[in-house]
């Protein structure tokens, strides 16, 4: 059996299915969506999982209709508001990926609010992929080697100038909603992550899942290429 995984990340996809499902507004699959994030947070934390990276707004998803933009605006800015405390209590240093310079003020602010005030967390480092996409971060990281006027570019040097320098590559990639595909989230690091598949939709994606996700991949034969 592998040990539990260190670093989860996670394809939170579905929210506007579940919506439809029910003749509800996209955005309430998305509120709903919000507290699953919460209780996945907090069951990560329970089980001692060291890293927990959810993919909540895409580089494309700045491409949906403007008011299901301004939903999910609103949403991360309720999330890192109203969790701050909880996060700063229990240890969870709270971080992102991707180009947050592109939201808007308001949640900006928000956020980097909830990053000074949780950055001495180490129980759990949660990070969300915001306005992410994995090639422009791979771009991102080859400028950087660049400007620190490192002469060859390795795989070393990029990694330790992607937007997750210093984090342990994830051991598990889960999506929710029966699509299985990358989109775009961390194809650098997930070289040699496990996938995992499940067709329930995130709204409804409870802890009994994580746990059967986690138990799945405790049971994979992991070889990285060599024999075992
Ligand atoms: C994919 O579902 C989900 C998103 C694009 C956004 C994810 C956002 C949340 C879960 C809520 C905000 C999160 C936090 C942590 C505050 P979809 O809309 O693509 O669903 P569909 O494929 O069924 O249409």
């Amino acid at each position: 059996m592998n040990p539990l995984p260190s670093h989860i990340a996670i394809i939170m996809d579905g929210n506007g299915r579940w919506a439809g499902q029910r003749d509800l507004p996209r955005e309430a699959g998305h509120r709903q969506g919000a507290q699953t994030a919460e209780a996945m947070v907090e069951a990560c934390h329970e089980r001692g999982i060291s890293y927990l990276t959810l993919y909540a707004f895409s580089d494309e998803n700045w491409e949906r209709p403007v008011e299901e933009v301004i939903a999910l605006m609103q949403l991360l800015d309720e999330f890192v508001i109203s969790k701050r405390d909880k996060m700063k209590k229990k240890g969870i240093r709270f971080r992102t990926i991707g180009d947050i310079s592109r939201l808007p003020d308001f949640v900006l602010d928000s956020i980097n609010q909830t990053i000074s005030e949780t950055a001495d967390g180490n129980k759990l480092t949660l990070t969300l992929a915001l306005s992410y996409g994995s090639r422009a971060e791979i771009c991102r990281a080859i400028e950087r080697c660049q400007k620190a006027g490192i002469q060859r570019i390795t795989p070393e040097a990029i990694d330790a100038h992607l937007d997750t320098a210093g984090y342990p590559d994830p051991d598990l990639l889960i999506r929710t909603s029966g699509e299985h595909r990358i989109s775009n989230y961390l194809l650098w690091q997930l070289a040699y992550t496990e996938l995992y598949f499940t067709n329930t939709m995130w709204p409804e994606f409870s802890e009994a899942d994580l746990d059967l996700a986690i138990d799945d991949y405790r049971k994979r034969d992991r070889r990285y290429g060599r024999v075992s």
